[in-house]
């Protein structure tokens, strides 16, 4: 099962990131756009876990606390062909992936363990028209969110569409 942990978005907040996506779209010759449902932040990568591994994982997810905290998500950027929206409030999303991450190694479940670095990735292999970039449209904060939980996410092709399932979610104390 290829895994990964994650904070997701209500319908409303995407809402929100899809109407900054296509003022993207409007400066992109091409681009393979995240879909809707897949809008999420990745806390840690996981990759492939064998099946019977999967009770360690949740365990690992169940075993880490936190309060509810706010981040906002806001301008775009780009590292090359990925676009990506920046998200602010990071050092308490900083904080849950450091635990969600050392909750995994505490159960020997493996994770790649390159830096965290937040952000919203919305389309990739993108090229840009008109000698327009992300950042060049400018803009605050899209919107602003009280994050309540995180979830333990499967990702699967289902008839050739990836797709992101939830497998367990992690409450907020
Ligand atoms: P990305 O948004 O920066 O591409 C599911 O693949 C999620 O896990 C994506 O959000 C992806 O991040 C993230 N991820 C982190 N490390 C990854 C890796 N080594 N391979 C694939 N996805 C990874």
């Amino acid at each position: 099962m290829r895994l990964f942990f994650a904070v997701n978005f209500s319908e409303r907040e995407k809402d929100a990131i899809m109407s900054k996506v296509g003022e993207l779209k409007k400066i992109c010759s091409r681009g393979n756009f995240s879909r809707r449902d897949n809008l999420h932040v990745t806390l840690a990568f996981l990759g492939e876990v064998p099946r019977e591994r999967l009770s360690a994982v949740i365990d690992a997810a169940k075993s880490v606390e936190f309060q509810p905290f706010d981040i906002s998500v806001g301008g775009a950027g780009n590292f090359g062909s990925v676009v990506w929206l920046g998200v602010d409030g990071t050092e308490s999303l900083r904080a849950l992936a450091e635990s969600v991450r050392s909750s995994c190694a505490a159960r020997g479940v493996d994770y790649d363990k390159k830096a965290f670095t937040p952000h919203l990735t919305v389309c990739r292999e993108a090229m840009f028209a008109g000698g327009k970039t992300p950042a060049s449209l400018g803009g605050g904060a899209i919107l602003n969110k009280t994050v309540t939980s995180f979830e333990l996410m499967e990702s699967a092709r289902m008839g050739g569409v990836l797709t992101y399932k939830k497998l367990f979610s992690q409450k907020s104390r």
